[in-house]
């Protein structure tokens, strides 16, 4: 805030905030003529005030970009016309709405990059259909004594269309129209009937399962996507350990909600790459989608829970907390994109 006295446009006054931002002291302040001071961006900026007080006395939020430390703010300028000590003045307020903006226009770059992306999950989703009918033309002609000479040629290209399907079925999921068909229900049963699955995934490569579940309350899940996210984050930790050991899933119970563990004892996630972690098509890989992540991400904000990892050279602990459902609540379906 500052006072300029309208008779020769020096300031008279100015408050704390208005020495801290612009680094003058306030007798430093108080010999500049308003027209003077170098954090205007335009010198039209300050003419065009004066005309609006002239005309009529008052600027309410007038926005204006000034340079403050070398960084360029954008403000909102208020001003009014006060008679202090005899004289009339003009007291200036400003507002700093620089972040203000910067999350607005965050905002409308999500909302663009939103309808790109379901553009993109509806391209994903038709691509599917042609990509069907090769893969079938593909094991007919493998089935066919002609083509023995190919054979191999057609297993690669078949793997390649399944590998497609893969990242596109991943992709969807990511999809934001996809809604969670949230039940109340047990988490320990739906871990024990991934039980096999996860068996046969870490015989390939000496791994050993280690389920330690403990008796939890109910929570509101949807069965497919916590068979997906503790798949994604199980495979993801049997990658980190290609020379075999123990993969941990575990679950208890405490005030913040039921926590359900997965823990490898691999190499761990290096610092320079956690940023990027969730980043779609983010991986270090060769084979690698880089979805995984993103898409357990989506499912746990689907199940209004929370996510954190803890990583170490000996291994990785991702910890997933979904609130529990209260006692009593009958299972109902509810859809977390509502609202
Ligand atoms: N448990 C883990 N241990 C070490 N690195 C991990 C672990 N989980 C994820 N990562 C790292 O995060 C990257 C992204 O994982 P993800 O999104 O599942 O994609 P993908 O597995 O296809 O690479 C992986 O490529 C890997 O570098
Ligand atoms: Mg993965």
């Amino acid at each position: 805030m500052c006072i300029v006295s309208l008779r020769d446009e020096r300031l008279i006054d100015v408050n704390e905030v208005f020495q801290e931002i612009t680094g003058l002291s306030k007798e430093q302040a108080l010999q500049i003529h308003a027209g003077d001071l170098t954090i205007w961006m335009h010198n039209d900026d300050y003419e065009n005030l004066k005309k609006l007080i002239a005309l009529q006395h008052r600027v309410i939020n007038y926005e204006t970009r000034i340079r403050l430390k070398g960084m360029t703010r954008t403000m909102l300028l208020s001003a009014a016309v006060i008679w202090w000590q005899n004289m009339p003045c003009m007291l200036v307020v400003v507002n700093d709405i620089t972040e203000l903006k910067h999350y607005k226009q965050e905002i409308s770059r999500l909302d663009r990059l939103n309808l790109v992306g379901e553009m993109a999950a509806g391209i994903a989703h038709e691509v599917r259909n042609p990509m069907t009918t090769v893969k079938g033309f593909l094991q007919l002609m493998r089935s066919d004594a002609k083509y023995d000479e190919d054979f191999e040629t057609m297993d690669l290209m078949i793997e390649e269309l399944d590998r497609a399907n893969v990242i596109i079925t991943e992709f969807l999921s990511l999809a934001r129209s996809k809604t969670a068909n949230l039940v109340r229900g047990d988490l320990n049963t739906r871990l024990l009937r991934l039980y096999p699955l996860l068996q046969a995934e870490a015989l390939k490569s000496d791994i050993k399962i280690d389920m330690d579940l403990h008796e939890t309350a109910a929570i509101m899940l949807d069965e497919s996507e916590v068979r997906q996210l503790v798949l994604n984050l199980a495979i993801n930790g049997m990658d980190a350990m290609p020379h075999g050991g123990i993969l941990t899933i575990k679950t208890f119970e405490d005030k913040y909600g039921v926590n359900l563990i997965v823990e490898d004892q691999g190499t761990g996630i290096p610092a320079d790459i956690m940023e990027h972690l969730a980043t779609p098509f983010f991986t270090t890989k060769e084979k690698g989608t880089g979805l995984g992540l993103a898409v357990c991400c989506r499912i746990v904000e689907r199940h209004n829970a929370y996510m954190e990892f803890d990583t170490s050279t000996k291994g990785t602990v991702f910890t997933i907390i979904f609130p529990k459902c209260k006692d009593g609540t009958k299972p109902v379906r509810v859809s977390s994109e509502k609202g």
